[in-house]
């Protein structure tokens, strides 16, 4: 992909975390598209090394668990150190487990909060200060539909999902000042390995059932959202909830 002078994140230096496939793959490929560099970060690195091959000369793959504070630290050093800057987080990383209250294994709880809530704020502290260097910034978590309303059966992979809605708005009150703009994306259903190897068949069927638009969003639909918070158009947004869900909340059911 050729460097751009229309492209909308033109010179921009961006994470993307858990971007070996999925959402973090789709909005790391847009990203490149549209003039950014991109460091995608994960913990499976044989799918990182090999996507991030193959989106060209702005893309490098690092391994990097969201939940370890040291490896942030070594990855936002190793960012300015090599690229001058860091001017968009992705706080893509996640993970879910299903179960009932009941019944939920407390070492899956342990799991989901480490990755899904303790990931992201190390990740927003530890851009903090490059962001301030760079002039301002743009952090953009990723949470989820079920951050809004209940999803039956995933107590704590919701629980975890409404506490990155609440730092979402913390974090953009506290670093307004700085230029650097936070926000929150709620996907609905996207089709990614995650829903595909989370949900049977069936229960993707029964999903889909209750989308007003019929159909899962593609990885693209929820990266074009995060597009437009990275870029300059969003200059005059932050705290902000952006549902991508194909209408999923309207609870037209009722
Ligand atoms: N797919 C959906 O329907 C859906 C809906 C709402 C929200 N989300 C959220 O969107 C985000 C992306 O999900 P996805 O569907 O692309 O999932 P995915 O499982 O396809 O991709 C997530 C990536 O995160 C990586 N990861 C897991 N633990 C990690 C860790 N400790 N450190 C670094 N990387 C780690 C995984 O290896 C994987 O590559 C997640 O936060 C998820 O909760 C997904």
């Amino acid at each position: 992909m050729e460097l751009t002078d229309t492209g909308r994140l033109h010179g921009k230096v961006a994470i993307v975390t858990g971007a070996a496939r999925g959402m973090g793959a789709a909005e790391a490929a847009l990203f490149i598209a549209e003039g950014a560099t991109v460091v995608l970060t994960d913990v499976i690195d044989d799918e990182g090394v090999a996507l991030a091959e193959s989106l060209g000369a702005r893309a490098e793959f690092r391994h990097h668990d969201v939940g370890e504070e040291s490896e942030w630290r070594a990855l936002v050093t190793y960012v300015e150190d090599s690229y001058g800057r860091v001017d968009i987080l992705i706080n893509n990383a996640g993970i879910s487990r299903a179960g009932l209250i009941e019944d939920f294994p407390l070492e899956d709880f342990d799991l989901m909060v480490r990755v899904n809530q303790r990931g992201v704020l190390l990740g927003m502290r530890s851009v903090i200060a490059p962001m301030r260097r760079a002039g301002g910034g743009s952090i953009i978590n990723i949470a989820s539909a079920a951050a809004i309303r209940a999803e039956p059966e995933h107590v704590i992979y919701s629980g975890t999902k409404f506490a990155v809605r609440g730092m979402t708005q913390v974090a953009a009150a506290e670093l307004a000042a700085d230029g650097i703009r936070v926000n929150v994306i709620h996907p609905g259903g996207a089709d990614t390995p995650m829903q595909r190897n989370a949900n049977s068949p069936e229960r993707r069927a029964w999903l889909v059932e209750r989308i007003p638009l019929k159909r899962l969003a593609e990885p693209s639909e929820i990266a074009e959202m995060a597009l437009f918070l990275a870029s300059d158009s969003a200059l005059y947004i932050t705290g902000a909830d952006f549902v991508v869900d194909g209408g999923i909340l309207l609870n037209t059911g009722l």
